[in-house]
């Protein structure tokens, strides 16, 4: 998806109203943030805001409250966060489209910030419902899109409140589609893509689209198993979408006839159940014994895989090798995440699990990108339109 879009920059802000859809969706560890990323990712957007005398009204959703106001998930947390990263004071309004929310935002001064409460206490925000935008919109008269994680998703709140106010996008969103625009279109090459996670039907969208682009596909995780049983291996009890078999075998195929590499597991480590404590042992990929699954790649995987991101030009990265949250099988991703880190590619982290594992393992400023959206910077390399993005105004 091309998209050349207006930015905050595009349109005078000084001493409007602007409402700014963020994704505080943060993971939350009792009433602690537990990993502050994308409160950091949105303050770029937020102090050009400041800066230029806006009258800023943050909004987002956090986690899945159905519909109902639930105290568990309000962003009183974010909004002390905020505060604290901006160095003023973040009021936080007690409803979203309420008589607070309104008597809040018509006090603001110029440079003022607000944040407004979790969008999806409210049932039509996840619906789009076209009078909930249309309040939502009355409270400012410019919007602005920063949620990357949540641009996949048409909501009220990322897209429906588009269709009643001038709409641009923030610099997250602008650095997200521009990293990873750039890596689709125009890479620097040889081009290499490393796809892991459980399920093939996952990532179907992505491998088909990105059998077009790249020189190279790397298959790790637990669905390289399904690849590995259609090309007639012995896989043991490893997790395999049987469904999926003549799929995975169309895509090996397609990756042959377009000249694009597809490196799969040569070996791997393998337990007799599912469990941290399971019997182990580390097995050629193409004969994994009865009784046994797959658990992450092997140490000669590894290797191979880390031989092809050595000599790259661009990396995207998308889902751990293995069960990466088990330490004993958490080898084949750090190997991986090494690799990364330690090679001159651009390198672009989906976000999700191979985001927090690069996070863990301390690598984080090692890499080019790492996006603050999983299923959006999934949908992104699927080729898919987002909608939080579509629909923003383009530059003439
Ligand atoms: C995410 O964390 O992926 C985004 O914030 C979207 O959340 P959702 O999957 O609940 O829509």
């Amino acid at each position: 998806m091309d998209y050349n879009k207006k930015t905050v920059e595009d349109i005078e802000v000084s001493g409007k109203r602007v409402l700014v859809r963020c994704d505080f969706n943060v993971p939350m560890n009792g009433d602690e943030i537990a990993d502050d990323k994308r409160i950091v990712g949105a303050l770029p957007t937020i102090k050009y805001l400041v800066a230029k005398g806006a009258r800023v009204i943050l909004c987002s959703h956090m986690g899945r409250p159905k519909g109902e106001f639930n105290m568990k998930y309000s962003l009183a947390p974010v909004a002390k966060r905020l505060s604290e990263y901006l160095g003023k004071e973040v009021v936080l309004a007690n409803d979203v489209i309420g008589e607070d929310a309104h008597a809040k935002a018509a006090a603001l001064k110029d440079g003022d910030v607000m944040l407004l409460e979790n969008v999806r206490f409210h049932k039509e925000e996840e619906k789009n419902d076209p009078e909930f935008s249309k309040n939502l919109a009355s409270l400012a008269e410019i919007f602005v899109n920063d949620a990357f994680g949540t641009a996949h998703r048409a909501h009220a709140s990322t897209a429906g409140v588009a269709d009643y106010l001038p709409a641009v996008c923030g610099y997250l969103i602008q650095k997200e589609i521009s990293i990873m625009g750039t890596a689709l279109e125009n890479p620097s090459r040889p081009f290499v893509a490393i796809l892991g996670g459980a399920k093939v039907s996952d990532k179907i969208g992505v491998i088909n689209h990105l059998i077009d682009k790249v020189d190279t596909l790397v298959i790790g995780g637990a669905m390289a198993y399904t690849f590995n049983k259609a090309r007639g291996h012995k896989i043991g009890t490893s997790l395999c979408e049987d469904d999926k078999l003549e799929l995975a075998s169309e895509l090996l195929e397609k990756a042959r006839s377009r000249g694009v590499k597809v490196l799969l597991p040569v070996d791997n480590h393998v337990g007799d159940r599912y469990a941290p404590d399971c019997d182990d042992r580390f097995v050629d990929s193409a004969d994994i014994p009865d009784g046994y699954m797959g658990l992450d790649i092997g140490p000669a995987t590894v290797i191979l895989f880390g031989y092809a991101i050595k000599g790259a030009g661009t990396v995207v990265w998308n889902g751990p090798m293995g069960v990466s949250e088990w330490d004993k099988f958490a080898q084949g991703t750090i190997g991986v995440a090494t690799a990364v880190a330690e090679s001159n590619a651009v390198s672009i982290i989906g976000g999700g699990d191979s985001a927090a594992a690069i996070e863990k393992l301390g690598f984080a400023d090692k890499m080019t990108h790492i996006s603050t959206g999983g299923g959006a910077s999934l949908e992104f390399l699927e080729g898919l339109e987002l909608p939080g993005i579509a629909c923003l105004q383009d530059k003439e």
